[in-house]
């Protein structure tokens, strides 16, 4: 049997209809509501509540003097229950920021459900709180409507990838957490494990193997949304678990899978959005987007490109210019004072060059700076490449081919910062990545190991352009992906490139090449990151955002306390003694 009795209800009674519901059509029906209160305002012996639920807000008022007796001892976040009626509010009292604003609700009957403790901080959007702090009450933070809105938003484009993917002949199949290490790049999470000692799983940076394995076993269209565990210092834009949507289709060519993406971006656009993109999107090659914006991710909402100024800088006398590989400019059309540039240079020289020179323009005319170790000439054949129209300023910047331009490019990068970006949608497909690249010690993938290259040429593995592309969106990598290399014979040989002996080979990827062997169809596929897509959709780059639970930017749970400590039986069953580190 119910009883209200208590001053804290253990029963309610069934809402009629949710925070968010009520309009003008309403007006004269008697309702139930239950919910959180956001505000409790007291205007001389009447109280306005404001009631918060997942769906809204609606202004309850409260005038009966038996229930004004509870009222005034409740406090914000207290949940309660609420019958009345609906009433049109006063023309005067109408809020159109709300979208129950012309209503409110008289409370004929009012109980308390919950009592809540005062909260570590107010539960509003316009409050400033320190990100620690509502990490730390993340369920509290929880509440805000902005911070539901970004939630919500994931679970609807997760609703329509998996309606758009099914609809396209897609199986869900889920993969394991508990895998074997795969390099993707990142260190991975290690599990140690309890009935075989000395030996780890590690958690799967992605489902990479198991999807090809899945080309290999004939499931022809595979996707999922794959939970990724790296063991990497999170950014803004990364977070060490975070969420692909991961997808892999047997006999396609890099054409079926940009079909099929531009088709599922296109999908998502229209039914979260309402926007009709334009496809199809924008190709580039790695080489073409580098030379232009300096980056393998061009942000195509601003122009500002880069300028190949080689020949007219070697034929300066400025000594740099003249021994360098390579010397790019980039006109900026504004002037920018010396401590602008000497801010702009440490970022050039964080991206490996040794410094960042310019010129400045005035009246078509070239000064200062460099401008002393160019001949009239030689300044002329400058402006007229640059195509320079008014006054600004020139910024140049010599070494080897990649550091040089990703330094401009670091540079565009900062400097578009201070422009208005337009509201647009600029997707581009960088394609033709080189499979490795030369470092000190040998060769490392670009991307990862398992993709076809374009051409053979293992005498000089880092001329090998790889099918592997890259999906960008406004300057960011939303997605990346191949054509895999499905013969063992390839990926053997793409395995030695990066340096592993026939031994270690069999060790980490003896399953993947012996698969190759029993009837491997040509397959390929990409993995695009969740929360980076859903944070693009709405121009929030803060991905801890679209994340119900995210961690800190140094990998703590704040909430949880984790990582933590585990008792001493627990490390005895794992076979593990912790060393403390020294200090
Ligand atoms: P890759 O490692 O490039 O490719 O990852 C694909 C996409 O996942 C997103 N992403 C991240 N998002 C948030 N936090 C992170 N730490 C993080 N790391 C990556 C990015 C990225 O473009 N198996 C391959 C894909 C394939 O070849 O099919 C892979 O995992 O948006």
């Amino acid at each position: 049997m119910c009883s209200y009795q208590s001053h804290v209800s253990l029963c309610f009674k069934k809402r009629t209809h949710t925070c968010g519901e009520l309009r003008k059509s309403h007006i004269g029906r008697r309702v139930t509501l239950l919910g959180w209160i956001s505000s409790l305002r007291d205007h001389g012996g009447i109280f306005f509540i404001n009631l918060r639920d997942r769906y809204g807000v609606t202004q309850v008022v409260v005038d009966k003097r038996e229930l004004i007796d509870r009222v005034k001892r409740w406090r914000s976040e207290f949940i309660i229950e609420v019958t009345g009626e609906v009433r049109e509010r006063p023309p005067d009292a109408i809020n159109p920021n709300m979208a129950t604003g012309e209503i409110e609700v008289l409370a004929d009957d009012v109980h308390l459900l919950a009592e809540a403790k005062v909260p570590p901080f107010v539960i509003a959007d316009d409050v400033k709180v320190r990100p620690e702090l509502r990490l730390r009450y993340r369920y509290l933070d929880l509440r805000r409507p902005a911070v539901q809105r970004n939630i919500i938003l994931r679970a609807t484009v997760v609703r329509e990838i998996r309606r758009y993917l099914d609809e396209h002949g897609f199986i869900e199949i889920e993969t394991p957490i508990l895998a074997k290490s795969t390099p993707e790049g990142a260190r991975d999470f290690l599990v140690p494990s309890r009935n075989f000692p000395g030996k780890f799983y590690a958690l799967a940076q992605s489902p990479q193997l198991y999807k090809q394995l899945l080309m290999v076993a004939g499931f022809d269209r595979y996707y999922q949304l794959a939970k990724c565990l790296r063991d990497e210092d999170p950014r803004k834009d990364r977070q060490p678990e975070f969420t692909q949507v991961d997808l892999e289709m047997s006999f396609v060519t890099e054409e079926d899978v940009f079909e099929l993406v531009e088709g599922l971006m296109s999908h998502l656009w229209k039914t979260v959005l309402g926007v009709e993109l334009e496809s199809p999107f924008v190709r580039m090659t790695y080489r073409e987007a580098m030379e232009r914006f300096g980056t393998d991710k061009p942000d195509m909402r601003f122009g500002y490109e880069l300028r190949d100024v080689t020949p007219i800088a070697k034929a300066s006398d400025f000594r740099i210019f003249k021994q360098a590989d390579k010397v790019v400019a980039l006109l900026w059309q504004d002037e920018l004072s010396r401590k602008e540039i000497e801010e702009l240079e440490t970022i050039a020289k964080e991206a490996g060059v040794g410094g960042l020179a310019f010129m400045r323009v005035k009246d078509g005319t070239i000064a200062g700076g460099v401008s002393k170790y160019f001949s009239e000439e030689l300044q002329k054949g400058l402006l007229k490449l640059l195509d320079v129209r008014g006054d600004g300023t020139i910024l140049m910047t010599a070494g080897d081919w990649k550091p040089t331009l990703e330094a401009m490019g670091a540079v565009r990068s900062k400097l578009i910062e201070r422009l208005d970006p337009p509201n647009e949608y600029k997707f581009v497909w960088v394609t033709d990545f080189p499979i490795v690249e030369k470092t000190d010690t040998g060769y490392e993938p670009v991307h990862h190991i398992f993709s076809m290259p374009k051409r053979l040429d293992f005498e000089h593995p880092e001329n090998m352009v790889g099918h592997v592309y890259d999906l960008v969106l406004n300057g960011v990598e939303l997605g990346s992906g191949s054509i895999r290399a499905h013969k063992r014979e390839i990926q053997e040989k793409l395995l030695e490139i990066i340096g592993l002996t026939k031994q270690q080979m069999e060790e980490r990827f003896g399953f993947l090449l012996e698969a190759l062997e029993y009837g491997a169809p040509p397959h390929g596929g990409i993995a695009l990151g969740l929360e980076r897509l859903v944070g693009e959709m709405v121009g929030d780059r803060h991905i801890p955002n679209f994340i119900a639970f995210p961690k800190t930017t140094t990998g703590l749970g704040l909430m949880e306390g984790i990582p933590g400590e585990v008792t001493p039986e627990q490390l005895q069953e794992l076979h593990i003694k912790i060393e403390k580190p020294k200090q």
